[in-house]
């Protein structure tokens, strides 16, 4: 079984995913990591995510990188809706990601283009999404907890110019794809999200 689910920032997407991959015993692809590891890397080598070729040298980046705690803040995350933006980024990460879908017995990958590109043949599908305002105050209060100070209006700030070079990209562009079913976790509670998301993938499988 493959369950795609796709959603922008901070919606509750990798909490759904981490929950439907305990709740079904499968492993689970936080996609967003692999961007995120990117973008790090050329940060690192003092490059800029924004060119194409140094987005790209970015991709070799050593495996040790995706257990990195800064991979969690803000400076990795726009480095990596930056080099994300590239098709020769994204050429370069689907082998991977398909890898993983492909595993005997199944898996859950959460991203944005995972039910419209990496697994568009996936079993159950979800699209997740918040208001942004509603984002921006989760992801506000998670990386304060992990140490940054950026202010509630700069995080918002950053959400929405991720929203728009994620919605607004030529190369797999985050939208619902037509067989995904829309869940809007903004007024939910982590266990009411959870709920929602197991009742929907049973609809569907
Ligand atoms: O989900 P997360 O916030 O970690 O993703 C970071 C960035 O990586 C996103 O803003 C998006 O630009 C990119 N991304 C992507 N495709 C995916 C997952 C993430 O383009 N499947």
């Amino acid at each position: 079984m493959i369950i795609a689910v796709d959603g922008p920032a901070a919606s509750g997407k990798g909490t759904i995913a981490r929950a439907l991959a305990r709740h079904y015993g499968l492993p689970h692809l936080d996609t967003g990591l692999l961007y995120r590891a990117v973008g790090q890397a050329v940060l690192d080598a003092g490059g800029d995510p924004a060119d194409p070729d140094q987005a790209l040298g970015g991709c070799g980046f050593d495996d040790a990188l995706l257990a990195d705690p800064r991979l969690k803040l803000d400076a990795a995350a726009v480095a990596a809706s930056q080099v994300s933006a590239h098709p020769a980024v994204r050429a370069a990460l689907l082998h991977r990601q398909r890898d993983f879908a492909a595993r005997p017995g199944g898996a859950v990958l959460d991203g944005r283009d995972i039910g419209t590109v990496v697994a568009p043949d996936a079993d159950a599908k979800l699209f997740v999404r918040a208001t942004s305002a509603i984002r921006a105050r989760r992801r506000h209060d998670e990386l304060a907890a992990a140490g940054s100070r950026l202010s509630y209006d700069r995080v918002l700030a950053d959400i929405k110019a991720r929203d728009l070079r994620d919605t607004t990209r030529a190369s797999a562009p985050l939208r619902q794809a037509d067989d995904a079913v829309l869940l809007d976790t903004s007024y939910m509670s982590v266990e009411a999200a959870v709920s929602h998301a197991i009742e929907i993938v049973e609809r569907q499988v």
